[in-house]
């Protein structure tokens, strides 16, 4: 089996029913917001975080109940207000290989229909009933916002500090893969330990996620749905750079790497410490970094039963660390 029918072939009949409940979910009888989403609609994004969710509740008992649906929307939801959002942010115009909704719509529609997003992932939150799953939820809605602040405000930070980006990381995208693989066990009521242990594997998956989000925007990509090359350009300097700054320490690679910082640097600037990045193993740096999180990552795995779900877990972080798009 090839590794995506090895994530999905113990989930495929669940994902059905998680998509069902997620179309019916997005409804509004407002015009304009029903053109966002038929908008949001017209192209589903990768879906891995439901199906992080019910790949966990699978391993803790063997089976999803309707609590894991209504996480695994909640948290497809929140993931995609948080998409909405960032996209403003960021002043992006590509997601999912379509316009993003700020450059269809304009900003305010973008924001609105963002928070309208993320009212109704709380909503599915709350018809889990559990009250564990909710506070979860909650709590990371609070940790997203949290995260995407510090970067912001590390931009002004004069230092290249791995500990920061680190933090970043973990609270703007970690928290959330984290928050699946946690949902989806408590979710089929599994003991605290279990829970702790997915909750940290899904940590885990996504460091390397965010990390090898960082990687592709170092390189020209036509096939991943949205623009590359962008990091440096709102002032954000990833693994890569950082590494490549901190090691050699080359003092006209920190000054460009300070202009960017500030906004300043010019686009033949910003392709040159892309260049000085790779030349300086920045890249080799951050793949090893994602290496050795997905070999703790998948040590967490050695305590449980081999079997499909267990080898589905592992195709999947197989997949985020190797995945082209
Ligand atoms: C994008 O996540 C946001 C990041 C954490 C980098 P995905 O790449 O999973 O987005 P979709 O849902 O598949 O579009
Ligand atoms: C993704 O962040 C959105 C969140 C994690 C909230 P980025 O801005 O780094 O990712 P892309 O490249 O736009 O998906
Ligand atoms: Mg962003
Ligand atoms: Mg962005």
């Amino acid at each position: 089996m090839d590794r995506s029918s090895l994530i999905n072939a113990p989930i495929t009949r669940e994902m059905e029913d998680f998509k069902r409940l997620f179309d019916e979910s997005l409804s509004s009888s407002n015009l304009l917001l029903q053109h966002v989403i038929e908008h949001i609609r017209r192209k589903s994004g990768k879906m891995m975080r439901p199906m992080l969710v019910l790949l966990s509740a699978k391993l803790a008992a063997g089976r999803v109940c309707p609590a894991t649906l209504q996480a695994a929307a909640s948290l497809e939801l929140l993931h995609t207000a948080s998409l909405v959002h960032d996209d403003v942010v960021d002043e992006s115009t590509e997601r999912r290989g379509q316009l993003s909704v700020n450059a269809v719509f304009n900003n305010k529609v973008a924001v609105l229909s963002g928070d309208y997003l993320l009212a109704t992932a709380l909503m599915q939150a709350a018809r889990t009933r559990h009250l564990d799953i909710i506070d979860l939820i909650s709590a990371l809605g609070r940790d997203l916002a949290d995260g995407e602040l510090l970067q912001l405000s590390n931009v002004q930070n004069r230092q290249f500090s791995e500990e920061v980006y680190f933090q970043v990381i973990r609270k703007k995208t970690a928290a959330l893969f984290a928050a699946c693989t946690q949902a989806g066990a408590l979710s089929v009521d599994a003991d605290a330990a279990r829970t702790e242990t997915l909750r940290r594997f899904g940590e885990y998956i996504g460091l390397c996620f965010q990390i090898k989000d960082d990687i592709f925007d170092y390189y020209d990509s036509k096939d991943i749905g949205k623009p590359t090359g962008n990091d440096m350009l709102e002032g954000k300097l990833t693994l890569p750079a950082l590494y490549a700054l901190n090691s050699t320490r080359d003092p006209e690679a920190t000054a460009i790497a300070l202009r960017v910082k500030d906004g300043k640097a010019t686009t033949d600037e910003i392709a040159r410490l892309i260049a000085f990045t790779k030349a300086n193993g920045g890249i080799e740096y951050a793949r090893s970094v994602m290496n050795n999180h997905r070999t703790q990552a998948l040590a967490l795995l050695d305590g449980e039963p081999d079997g499909p779900v267990k080898t589905a877990l592992a195709a999947y972080i197989d997949y985020v660390v190797d995945r082209e798009k």
